[in-house]
């Protein structure tokens, strides 16, 4: 069984103080939740947020890691320090990353790599853009990112990651992708990871879908069998609308 997953991605919003009003009213929200619920905090809120969900069963993890131990990376972070401040995973290769900061395959390959081997969870995104499902590049465009953040990873931690499929074009732009085409291009995750890491080795992985997720579609997302749960930035902001959704992460 693989587990279910509901992220919420609150990306450059929510201070410290913030952080623990939503977490207080999340909680009681989703404590009977049929999926695990985790929040990608900014990284100034982390501290806040783990010790406001200390005695709930919340995960805070972060939206981004620099892949060194430590050293001259002037305004980085590392899997030490949010370890430390009360991570337990962390977004890697968020579309918002690889276009508007310019992370490559190889860099985002060396953070999964890093989150690993810290025993931090990542949650790797991949995506293609609008243009490249018009040019039918979807395959291709995907099997490029998940080859490449796992070449060279052993398949026993390779199968330790979750992957969330944001497509580009539904990111933020409140235009989602249908259940069928969630469905179609989990099962083409899938049958890469067969590809890459042997057979059946995809039936393992988690496979999020993120992309203008609200609560009134998540039922027909999840009735998909190959739909394991979801990332979801705008309708996670508030905690009424994140705990609707949460809680119709029914399998
Ligand atoms: P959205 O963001 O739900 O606002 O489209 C999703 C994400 O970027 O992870």
């Amino acid at each position: 069984m693989r587990a279910i997953y509901a992220v919420g991605n609150w990306k450059m919003n929510k201070s410290g103080r913030e952080s623990a009003t939503y977490i207080e009213t999340l909680a009681p929200l989703v404590k009977n939740s049929p999926a695990r619920v985790l929040l990608a905090a900014p990284f100034t809120a982390i501290g806040a947020a783990a010790a406001a969900a200390k005695d709930t069963s919340l995960s805070i993890g972060a939206q981004n890691i620099h892949p060194a131990r430590d050293g001259a990376f002037t305004g980085e972070i590392s899997a030490l320090m949010l370890k430390e401040a009360g991570a337990s995973f962390v977004l890697v290769g968020h579309s918002e990353r690889r276009r508007l900061f310019g992370e490559s395959d190889e860099f985002i390959r060396e953070k999964v790599v890093r989150c690993l081997q810290s025993d931090l969870l990542p949650i790797l995104c991949i995506g293609e853009t609008e243009s490249e499902r018009e040019g039918h590049k979807t395959r291709a465009v995907l099997a490029r990112q998940i080859e490449s953040a796992l070449h060279g990873v052993p398949k026993e931690e390779a199968l330790k990651i979750a992957l969330a499929y944001e497509p580009v074009w539904a990111i933020g732009t409140g235009k989602t992708a249908s259940a069928e085409t969630v469905e179609e291009t989990h099962a083409l995750c899938r049958s890469i990871l067969d590809e890459l890491l042997g057979k059946k080795s995809g039936e393992k992985i988690s496979i999020l879908y993120g992309g203008s997720v609200k609560p009134d579609h998540i039922s027909q997302l999840l009735a998909k069998r190959e739909v394991d749960g979801v990332l979801v930035g705008g309708a996670a902001l508030d905690p009424h609308s994140f705990a609707q959704i949460v809680m119709n992460c029914k399998k």
